[in-house]
């Protein structure tokens, strides 16, 4: 008998760094405090530290998304991996720790290979090791990047049926109205004919419940927010965390949260070379969390040239993970 021995885990796997943060993240910052209404973008929250927040985030008795979507990921994984199809190639943006992409590999039949993008380098190294061991007959490629900005993906190297980009945690959310769809598009353009998007939202729903999600008790939310100001910090500038104040309003015309950080007095920061003043009550947007009605995201995803072929949600209606082919044109 002759047989191939299966690759060895570093044979499969390759960890590609593209370097998401080199220099820009205090040119970046000081763009956005510069502007009429301070902001800094989201992704400045996931360094080490600031992934293992969100971790803990996770775990919180006021953080329904997770729990909610782990839950729906429990319950119908099967018709999911049914809609995905065998020997597909499973494309996953902003990955973190990796549970969920987990149950959805174990379900798929004979996945050919995973991309895994994240723009936090250890938990991405932490989870494409992990699957690398777990799925023996499976391809891995971890790529750190900011996958916000234009992104050019290395090709798996195995053939695959199909691509299937994988986006949960309603991280879609993040975006304004007009980047998730602009990313809805890359995405279509990326996967391409015959190819599916597998993507979470977190559903409208009594404000309340939305804006404790936000407003912990433990105050990890509060921290995860001000570790923003701790990391610009280490890039030379000397933000006072006792300064400011977390808050998390949601804007129910918006039908979003909005993470605030505001600043308890009068101050001025330095930032390298440069300065920023702030106003006692003041405030920096450092995050918005979208929440949709089904309709509004169908309308969504058709405008990027989707369609919606199948859902499933939690009995609350909280939470629902949807999958979008892309539309014959
Ligand atoms: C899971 C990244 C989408 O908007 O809920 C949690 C992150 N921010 N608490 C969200 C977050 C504040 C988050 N994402």
């Amino acid at each position: 008998m002759i047989a191939f021995e299966p690759l060895s885990t570093d044979e499969r796997v390759r960890i590609i760094d593209l370097h998401p943060e080199v220099g820009d993240l205090r040119a970046e910052a000081l763009d956005g405090l510069r502007q009429a209404e301070k902001v800094l973008p989201c992704k400045f929250f996931y360094d080490a530290l600031g992934a293992r927040l969100f971790e803990a985030i996770t775990e919180l008795p006021e953080y329904y998304p997770t729990r909610t979507e782990l839950g729906i990921m429990s319950g119908f994984v099967h018709e999911m991996a049914e809609s995905i199809g065998s020997h597909a190639t499973l494309v996953e943006f902003g990955s973190g720790v990796g549970l969920k992409t987990q149950k959805l590999l174990d379900a798929l039949v004979e996945p050919a290979g995973c991309v895994l993008i994240d723009i936090s380098r250890g938990a991405l190294e932490g989870s494409a090791l992990q699957l690398a061991d777990r799925y023996e007959m499976m391809e891995v490629v971890a790529v750190c990047a900011d996958y916000t900005q234009p992104l050019r993906l290395p090709r798996p190297r195995r053939p695959s049926a199909r691509t299937v980009a994988f986006f949960p945690g309603s991280t879609i959310g993040n975006f304004t109205h007009d980047e998730a769809v602009q990313f809805l598009e890359r995405v279509a353009e990326l996967v391409g004919q015959g190819g599916g998007l597998l993507v979470g939202i977190d559903r409208r729903k009594d404000p309340t419940i939305i804006e404790q999600a936000y407003n912990d008790s433990l105050g990890v939310t509060a921290a995860f927010n001000l570790n923003i100001l701790r990391r610009l910090n280490e890039t030379g500038a000397d933000f006072d965390l006792t300064a400011f104040h977390h808050r998390a309003p949601y804007l129910a015309d918006e039908g979003r949260i909005e993470m605030h950080l505001v600043s308890r007095v009068d101050q001025t920061v330095q930032i390298g070379e440069d300065s920023v003043g702030f106003t006692a009550g003041e405030h920096i947007v450092t995050e918005h969390s979208h929440k949709y009605d089904l309709d509004q995201f169908r309308e969504m995803a058709r405008a990027a040239g989707f369609r919606l072929a199948r859902h499933w949600s939690d009995e609350r209606d909280w939470f629902s993970v949807c999958f979008l082919e892309v539309s014959p044109s």
